[in-house]
């Protein structure tokens, strides 16, 4: 059963669209709307909308779109259920008792449960006789008991069923513990085991003190060195970070992106609590979009040896792009942070607290990388390393930024600026030149539907398609226009099943005197509700006049009276002669 539709729409009316956005996107007016930078994806020009009006939100830029209740779904990482809740506390409102049921709901909350649970359990066994080779492994790491109870650390013995017994006596079901990934399915058939052995244990913590996964480390040379918590229910390890929790009340809008759980322990124990890692995968935008609600600046603490420089290249461009400042910490002698720290002794804070004042923004680091690969003795050297520094600086935007990097090349080297900051500007108008082709090509694509993955059909019939899709956003628009399109047109007449199923879907709604998509977050997949919402703000004012209208009805009529080729081959002589008829009549 879903929820009273009275109660829906005083839900969507006490969390106005514009504030409940503005509580995560900083936007600003532009005309009838409200635009900034888009939240699901790294951009430095605005291209994400909120329509304070129809209550919706579309981004040109990725196409994601919806109503208040979907933006909380995206954006806090919730279901359905949950977004509801959150947003009928936020306005004040109860819930209506027993009239929502949803399984997956009730599971994501047994799977944080369990999880509480087994944090706690392993918190228990680290201090406890069977966990002494995990405490003495973390005092080993130079960890103090404090910092341990900081993060929650734990202990996992190998006993392979020790946390699986207790989460059942605790009353959790088997197939819970497997939905959460705490414990795996024999091969067998034949009950569970512990998916966590002989480890140490280290809860991840998402941004509202839910404990969401686990890394365990095992304390030898054995492979592999950390097995991580596959994605579940409520854990997608692309979108979520180690640690946020902590850094986002370290009171500062700098993070400090290191690799590993061990390096941020290390960091916050050295008193900095600022510190974040992805969790056993390459950096993501999704990731970065996240650390820009929180940050403006990243220092990028990756190890000094070659794969940590590596991942640093890969994370400079898609942090940038999220519209972040980067810097690069430069650790001494190929150690990562935790290394560093321990190596310094007491003196460790202070050490690393000079390595972050003294690191360069990423910009320096990749000219420092880029003069290591020349012999800036010879006039070779010096040609091949100006031009390849040209493109670097030609990626920066701020024009001050520019010129304060090209008069420091330029003064280091000895060389004339003139030349070399003709050099940059061509690069970046042919890069400008590039970038906007490019976005012309995509748009082109996006208004063909060629690379449409959802709405499939509108490339193979798009004259029918388009029609239907306006008609369709017109309705929605003008719901009184509903007796004169039912009168001349029904849903079987759409040739395209998916813009079909949302026509049927209104037309019903404002049949029964509902507001057409009060309720679509509940009814349709986040991905097509993404769709509708793109068409919806795809319509030029010029295509919603009742002129219009009355034309794409004639479009739907023509296009569905023509007979389909396989019918044409089985038609009987009489429909042959009707459907002619028919034809030549739609001529005259
Ligand atoms: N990682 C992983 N699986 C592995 C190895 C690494 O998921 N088999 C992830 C972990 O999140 C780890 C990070 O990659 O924290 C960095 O790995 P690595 O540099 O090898 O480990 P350290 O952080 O240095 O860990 P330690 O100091 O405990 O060796
Ligand atoms: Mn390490």
């Amino acid at each position: 059963m879903a929820f009273p539709e009275s109660f829906l729409q005083d839900l969507k009316m006490r969390n106005d669209i514009t504030d409940v956005v503005s509580s995560y996107v900083s936007l600003k007016r532009r005309g009838r709307n409200m635009v900034g930078l888009c939240p699901f994806h790294g951009e430095k020009t605005p291209s994400f909308n909120v329509y304070t009006e129809n209550g919706s939100f579309y981004c040109f830029g990725c196409g994601a779109g919806g109503d208040v209740i979907t933006f909380i779904m995206k954006i806090e990482n919730l279901d359905y259920l949950e977004a509801v809740k959150l947003l009928a506390q936020r306005a004040g409102l109860e819930i209506p008792q027993d009239s929502y049921d949803d399984s997956m709901s009730r599971l994501r909350t047994r799977v944080l449960e369990a999880n509480r649970e087994a944090a706690r359990f392993y918190y228990d066994s680290l201090y406890s006789p069977q966990g002494r080779s995990g405490l003495d492994y973390f005092h080993s790491r130079m960890l103090s008991d404090k910092t341990i109870r900081r993060f929650g650390l734990g202990f996992a013995d190998d006993n392979w069923s020790s946390l699986c017994n207790h989460l059942r006596q605790k009353g959790f079901k088997d197939h819970e513990l497997v939905a959460a990934n705490l414990a795996s399915q024999r091969r067998n058939g034949n009950g569970i085991y512990d998916r966590f052995t002989n480890r140490v244990m280290f809860p991840i913590i998402d941004l509202r003190g839910n404990v969401i996964a686990f890394g365990g480390r095992i304390m030898t040379d054995q492979k592999p060195k950390y097995l991580n918590t596959s994605d579940t229910p409520v854990f997608k390890k692309s979108a979520n970070l180690f640690s946020l929790n902590n850094a986002k009340n370290s009171g500062s809008r700098t993070l400090l992106l290191c690799e590993g759980y061990m390096d941020v322990i290390a960091v916050n124990q050295a008193g900095f609590h600022n510190a974040v890692a992805t969790l056993g995968t390459a950096l993501t935008s999704e990731q970065a979009v996240l650390m820009k609600r929180y940050a403006d600046e990243i220092i990028i603490c990756y190890d000094a040896d070659e794969a940590g420089q590596k991942a640093t290249a890969r994370a400079i461009p898609i942090l940038r792009n999220s519209g972040l400042n980067v810097k690069v910490l430069t650790i001494p002698s190929g150690k990562d942070p935790d290394e560093f720290i321990k190596s310094k002794g007491k003196d460790g804070p202070a050490a690393f607290g000079a390595l972050i004042d003294k690191c360069g923004n990423d910009v320096e680091y990749r000219l420092q990388k880029l003069k290591q690969n020349y012999n800036l003795e010879f006039t070779e050297g010096k040609v091949a390393f100006l031009q390849d520094a040209a493109k670097v600086i030609a990626t920066i935007s701020s024009p001050i930024e520019r010129d304060v990097y090209s008069s420091k090349v330029c003064n280091e080297l000895k060389v004339d600026k003139n030349a070399f900051v003709q050099q940059i500007n061509s690069i970046s108008r042919k890069s400008n030149r590039e970038n906007a082709k490019k976005q012309a090509r995509q748009i082109q694509t996006d208004l063909s539907g060629r690379n449409d993955k959802i709405n499939t059909e509108h490339r193979q019939k798009p004259r029918s398609s388009s029609a239907e899709e306006a008609l369709l956003v017109y309705l929605i628009n003008n719901p009184d226009a509903y007796s004169e399109i039912s009168s001349h047109i029904a849903p079987s007449q759409f040739q395209n099943s998916f813009i079909r199923r949302y026509f049927e879907y209104v037309l019903n709604r404002i049949q029964n005197g509902l507001d057409p998509l009060t309720n679509i977050a509940a009814d349709f997949s986040a991905d097509e509700v993404s769709k509708l919402y793109q068409l919806m703000s795809q319509a030029i004012p010029a295509a919603s006049t009742p002129d219009a209208m009355r034309e794409y009805i004639k479009v739907i009529n023509e296009e569905s009276s023509k007979l389909k080729k396989e019918d044409l081959d089985n038609i009987s002589d009489n429909q042959l002669m009707d459907y002619l008829e028919r034809i030549r009549k739609s001529k005259q």
